[in-house]
């Protein structure tokens, strides 16, 4: 059976390019391999400096998951800080690991042109990804395109570490998603950063106001539109039957179909998409007793496994006797 391992970091609400792009197949693949999907709140510490907002999102997180149906018999679920080996191994792989791998990171650069000021675990952010990684031996690592050269990184340093110390890590590949790349209301790629997400868990006034927010062309109402450089048509897409999606597309290239419609369209699909993983959510958050005994039980799981790998690594360099 392959391992797949993910985690995702607890900076903000989740959004749908995070559902389609990532979590929609970690829950998918919960029936198709041993699954460890974690809460990356060591990775959110780059970004995030507020313990109460920490704190809050890491819960956050995991309720997404349990709502969106997460099963946590069949998949481990748990916050990565609840397994301290994990920081060893960071230090452990970074001595085997260039400056140039790190000064090549894209996100890195992306981040730094943005204007912020990078912190050191920002720039090793990749050293620890690839820990997360290595550290449960993963055949697998199911993530959005934006996330594969880490998963290259993880690959590399696990051959630089093997190289030199003799075989220890099994080398992990990507998985994407069928949508690796969603697109949000501004037409670029969906992301908390650019401020162009429709939340999944967002309703009534506030789901209205991210679908009517959706930036089209000024093309007039009788004008043909073309359905695949929008941004609503490719939305809805996710969301509707292959039926509906051809007839969307014929009333775009016919004419007289107005954008206002076809958002109308997709906000109904968003809301019923997600109208059952939204009541169970609100079940779940009034019993939160419970989904922090999900985390406690995922992460003993889960450390248990770490602490085999570590042990592994720590003799193969020396640490140990
Ligand atoms: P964000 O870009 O909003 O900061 P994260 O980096 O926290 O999102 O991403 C969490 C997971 O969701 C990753 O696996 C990432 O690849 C995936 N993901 C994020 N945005 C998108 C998107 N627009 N399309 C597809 N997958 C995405
Ligand atoms: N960097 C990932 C993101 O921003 C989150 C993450 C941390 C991750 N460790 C991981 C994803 C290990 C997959 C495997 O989305």
């Amino acid at each position: 059976m392959k391992r797949i391992l993910s985690g995702i970091q607890p900076t903000s609400k989740i959004h749908l390019g995070n559902y389609f792009g990532a979590i929609k197949q970690h829950i998918e693949l919960q029936e198709q391999g041993e699954c460890f999907y974690f809460v990356a709140n060591y990775h959110a510490l780059t970004s995030v400096n507020d313990p109460k907002t920490l704190r809050e999102n890491t819960l956050d997180i995991a309720l997404d998951y349990l709502a969106l149906g997460l099963d946590p018999e069949k998949a481990c679920l748990f916050r990565q800080s609840d397994v301290p080996e994990v920081t060893e191994l960071t230090w452990l792989l970074s001595t085997v690991t260039g400056m140039g791998l790190l000064e090549r990171a894209h996100s890195f650069k992306d981040k730094v042109a943005k204007g912020i000021t990078p912190n050191v675990g920002l720039f090793t952010y990749p050293i620890l990804m690839a820990a997360d990684i290595l550290i449960y031996q993963s055949d697998l690592v199911p993530v959005g395109s934006d996330q594969l050269q880490h998963i290259e990184m993880a690959q590399d340093i696990a051959g630089y570490f093997n190289n030199t110390y003799g075989y220890v890590f099994k080398r992990p590949e990507a998985l994407l998603s069928p949508t690796p790349k969603v697109p949000g209301t501004d037409g670029q790629k969906m992301s908390k950063s650019y401020h162009n997400t429709i939340p999944v868990f967002a309703e009534d006034s506030a789901l209205r106001k991210a679908v009517m927010s959706i930036v089209t062309d000024s093309l007039p109402l009788e004008a043909p539109k073309d359905p695949d450089c929008n941004t609503v048509y490719r939305l809805y897409e996710l969301f509707a039957s292959a039926d509906e999606i051809a007839e969307m597309r014929n009333r775009f290239l016919s004419g007289g179909y107005g954008y206002g419609q076809a958002k109308r369209a997709l906000l109904e699909k968003i809301d019923a998409y997600f109208a059952p993983a939204r009541a169970r959510r609100k079940e779940l958050a009034s019993n939160l007793d419970y989904v922090e005994q999900v985390l406690r039980q995922g992460a003993q799981k889960a450390r248990h496994e770490a602490a085999l790998t570590l042990k592994a690594t720590r003799l193969a360099c020396g640490l140990d006797t």
